[in-house]
């Protein structure tokens, strides 16, 4: 094998080995949920309450990741610094419970995660990997890479494929947008009640943006964390959620945007640094950043 063939081999086996220790993770952190509901009293890097769950699932993640041969850097919304897992040249960003404060509604919630070809904080453009785990009534997995994205159910025996080539439907069903309606600038207003006024579209808001993006990706449509009046940047953040959802949206043949261009073209600044973020299908997507245009 010639050495670019050899390194090739190692960085997919490298992104192989990322997604398998995340879908086989994800059924362990589910069971952990039961017994760790109760917040701790910290809060995350963004100032958010942390759960028990949301340390418990970060620390899984971190030491199996970490362990991984061509895994560099290791980072999460729950700590502030990256972590130097120094074998490799990969980064690995996770958010270990997206919507945790879902769990004592005992609501959905996810876990996401991004693979940078990059050192962290980067680019989205940098992504060789991403994806979601859904912990709905079954917990099932979405993957994006170059070839496009894969759903995946998942159990204890592993992960079965159940759809191959996800693409977003053509007509949209389904909106979501975050944040409370008063806050929200007049433009952004002005595109919802837009969006609102087909009589196709129905609200969807469950307060955990996977739970929210996968029901875009599966009957089409858009969901939104838009900038605020009192927050311009919103409430998600670029690497660990808008990055990785953005690439999903997109291999799947839709559209992000942070309301004036693509999230994978944000330029990162910081690890934590937070986005507007806007994803469906691209006829929503040119029309909100039309009107904010
Ligand atoms: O922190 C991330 C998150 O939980 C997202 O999953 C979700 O879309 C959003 O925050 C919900 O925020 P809010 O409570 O403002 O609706």
């Amino acid at each position: 094998m010639s050495d670019t063939a050899t390194a090739t081999a190692a960085a997919d086996s490298t992104v192989d080995a990322v997604v398998s220790t995340v879908a086989r993770s994800a059924t362990e952190i589910r069971r952990g949920l039961v017994g760790r509901r109760g917040d701790v009293d910290e809060e995350n890097p963004s100032g958010e309450t942390q759960a028990e769950a949301d340390l418990w699932a970060d620390d899984l993640l971190a030491e199996r990741l970490t362990a991984i041969d061509g895994v560099a850097e290791y980072a999460s919304e729950e700590r502030p610094e990256v972590v130097d897992a120094g074998n490799g040249r990969f980064g690995v960003a996770v958010d270990p419970l997206d919507g945790s404060s879902n769990l004592k509604s005992n609501n959905t919630m996810g876990t996401i995660f991004g693979v940078y070809d990059a050192p962290l904080p980067a680019s989205g453009r940098d992504l060789v990997a991403g994806g979601y785990v859904l912990y709905g009534p079954i917990t099932t997995m979405a993957v994006a890479d170059d070839d496009g994205v894969r759903k995946y159910e998942l159990t204890d025996e592993g992960a079965s494929l159940v759809e191959a080539d996800v693409t977003l439907p053509d007509d949209p069903l389904v909106y979501g947008f975050g944040g409370r309606v008063p806050d929200w600038p007049e433009d952004f207003r002005r595109y919802a009640r837009e969006v609102e006024s087909d009589p196709e579209m129905k609200l969807r808001y469950g307060g955990a943006m996977i739970a929210d993006v996968n029901q875009v990706l599966t009957y089409g449509g858009t969901f939104a964390y838009p900038g605020l009046e009192s927050a311009p940047n919103g409430k998600l953040r670029l690497q660990f959620e808008g990055n990785p959802i953005g690439y999903v949206i997109e291999q799947a043949g839709g559209r992000s945007s942070n309301g004036e261009r693509s999230l994978l073209d944000v330029e990162p600044t910081e690890l934590h640094q937070r986005t507007p973020l806007h994803v469906g299908n691209e006829s929503l997507i040119d029309l909100l950043e039309g009107t904010l245009g």
